[in-house]
């Protein structure tokens, strides 16, 4: 069976930084609380009127170039996000219709902060099965649209940020190098620990006055149980992916976690004694892009050359659902 591999990779953060010093000007807050329990000192905020699609194209046209392609190359397309510009129809197809590449399939991945690891491995299958071969797999997000940024929604509202990155998945032309395995998961005993409970098609009507004066559509999180369970499901789905190729920890050249918090990275890092140079973080500059997040470190590292051929690189995910989820490559 062929092997599929990341042949470019793309990103895009909106223009505005909003610091933590902007964030003190809203609730009640400090530069020094948020650096202490995320290592967050500034994300990208999109203005009124730019949705996920619109992040998505700009990382998706780098994506395309660095691969060497053109959009007409591309003959499949998978979005993750969980902030869609609309209930439904999913991203996906307004990005299908911003780069003109009407007609081929558009899936939309709800995966949370896992998004992006579920629709590579999703992209991957289709690739082996070779049902495509030219597949863009896009995780966006424009969070600073939902968030509560009074001082009740503090807890949640200083973590995340707006942004996209891209890859483009085609059969790797080396059959040693690609994706050697994804291992997804998922436990929904955990589904009301980080969530948005309205709208919600439980009530009649679906969204009222009352819920957004409650402020229920905005997200809550229990962060001690997310921060108790990322730190374990973390090293855990991350070895299972190690093991599942006969290989070990001291195998692995690179580890691009999604970026929940900088706390969270350190846990796993010494968990899996993890030197500074075999994992990348870049959340102090964008926050939490949740689906974002890994196609946006996976570009960064890419360019700034912590990754060459044939390394190993491993991506992982935690995030709402509880979901979890890994991708083991040969760059
Ligand atoms: C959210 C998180 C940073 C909170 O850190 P913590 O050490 O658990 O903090 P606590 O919840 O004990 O809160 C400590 C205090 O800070 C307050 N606080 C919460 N958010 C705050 C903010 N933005 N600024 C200032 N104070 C804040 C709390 O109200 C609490 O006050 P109290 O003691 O008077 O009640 C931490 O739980 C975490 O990182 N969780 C994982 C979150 C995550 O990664 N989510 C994304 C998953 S993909």
């Amino acid at each position: 069976m062929r092997r599929s591999f990341i042949a470019g990779t793309g990103m895009y953060v909106p223009e505005r930084v909003v610091t933590n010093h902007d964030l003190e000007q809203m609730m009640d807050t400090s530069d020094e609380w948020i650096r202490e329990r995320s290592g967050i000192a500034e994300r990208h905020f999109a203005d009124a009127g730019i949705g996920p699609s619109d992040l998505a194209v700009r990382a998706s046209r780098q994506a395309v170039e660095n691969a060497g392609i053109t959009l007409d190359d591309v003959d499949f397309l998978i979005f993750a996000t969980l902030s869609p510009e609309r209930y439904f129809p999913g991203s996906g197809v307004y990005l299908q219709r911003k780069l003109g590449i009407q007609g081929i399939g558009a899936l939309d991945v709800r995966n949370q902060c896992t998004g992006f690891v579920y629709a590579l491995s999703v992209a991957d299958q289709f690739i082996k099965t070779e049902m495509y071969d030219t597949i863009l797999v896009v995780g966006a997000e424009v969070h600073s649209a939902g968030l509560n940024f009074s001082t009740p929604g503090r807890d949640v509202a200083v973590l995340f940020g707006d942004g996209a990155g891209a890859v483009v998945l085609q059969p790797s032309p080396d059959p040693d190098r690609g994706i050697l395995s994804t291992h997804l998961h998922a436990d929904g005993d955990y589904a009301e620990e980080l969530c948005v409970e309205a709208p919600t098609t439980l009530e009649r009507p679906w969204l009222t006055k009352e819920m957004v004066e409650e402020g229920r559509i905005y997200p809550t999180m229990n962060g001690r149980q997310v921060f108790k369970h990322a730190s374990t499901k973390f090293p855990q789905v991350i070895v299972e992916s190690l093991e599942a190729n006969h290989l070990s920890v001291e195998d692995l050249d690179m580890l691009i976690p999604h970026q929940a918090n900088y706390r969270i990275t350190q846990m796993v890092a010494k968990k899996l004694r993890l030197t500074e140079d075999q994992y990348m973080s870049n959340i102090h500059k964008y926050g939490n892009t949740t689906a974002a997040s890994i196609p946006i470190a996976l570009h960064e590292a890419v360019e700034e050359q912590r990754i060459e051929k044939n390394d190993l690189v491993s991506l992982a995910a935690f995030g709402s659902g509880f979901t979890w989820a890994a991708a083991l490559l040969r760059w």
